[in-house]
């Protein structure tokens, strides 16, 4: 067993954390073989949601484990967990500031996801601190970007400036992360081949090397 926690988080919503929650998840289970839990400490519930869905239409998988808690239970719960999953990612709601302190002390990888707007960045310092204080490994995750963008250089600025470092992967904005959400499933399960497969892969990959 790995036994490593991941825990997804960022002061703004709407910036990937669910999704990437599941598509890594998936990444984990298929590509690594590994045994992964997840867990939704956001009141707003949308990753229950997602593995509601799974279970009415009996998209079975017996390698993820899904469980809700508390911000503060989520340190218990993943305690508890990583004695039989090799991963336990932990899905955090947004406006959490002080309340963050618990799910990223059970860390071992805080992954923050920014898009290529400004609006992110004045969200991320106070995760990044919070992090950075508790000693955990930090990698920002450029999720929802217009690789051809400007903006994506100006990111870069702002994670070197922050003194933080960003996965290798940037997440593209595809219509399939936001659509198979909906049918409660992932890129990496609705499609064979194709860029966001090639991407949730490879950011695997990075992510379990950071994690050994
Ligand atoms: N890489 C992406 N490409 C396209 N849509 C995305 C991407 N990442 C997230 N989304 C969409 O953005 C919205 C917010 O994502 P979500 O994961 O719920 O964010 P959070 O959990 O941080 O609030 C959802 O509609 C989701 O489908
Ligand atoms: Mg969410």
């Amino acid at each position: 067993m790995l036994s490593k926690v991941i825990t997804i988080s960022q002061q703004k919503g709407g910036t990937g954390k669910t999704t990437l929650t599941v598509n890594l998840a998936l990444a984990f289970i298929k590509y690594h073989n590994l045994k992964v839990a997840i867990i939704d400490t956001d009141p707003q519930g949308s990753l229950g949601k997602w593995f509601m869905i799974r279970a009415e239409k009996k998209i079975s998988n017996n390698n993820l484990t899904f469980k809700t808690a508390s911000l503060w239970g989520a340190q218990y719960e993943s305690k508890i967990l990583k004695k039989d999953h090799d991963i336990v990612i932990i899905d955090t709601p947004p406006k959490i500031e002080s309340d963050a302190r618990p799910s990223i002390e059970a860390a071992d990888l805080v992954l923050i996801p920014v898009s290529a707007s400004h609006v992110d960045f004045w969200a991320t310092g106070a995760i990044a601190d919070i992090a950075k204080q508790a000693n955990k490994k930090i990698l920002i995750q450029i999720n929802r970007s217009n690789l051809r963008s400007k903006l994506i250089n100006k990111t870069n600025d702002f994670i070197k400036n922050l003194k933080l470092s960003s996965t290798k992967t940037i997440i593209a904005n595809r219509q399939i992360y936001n659509s198979s959400m909906g049918e409660g499933k992932t890129a990496v399960e609705k499609q064979k081949k194709g860029k966001a497969i090639e991407e949730i892969k490879k950011l695997s990959e990075q992510i379990l090397s950071e994690l050994k």
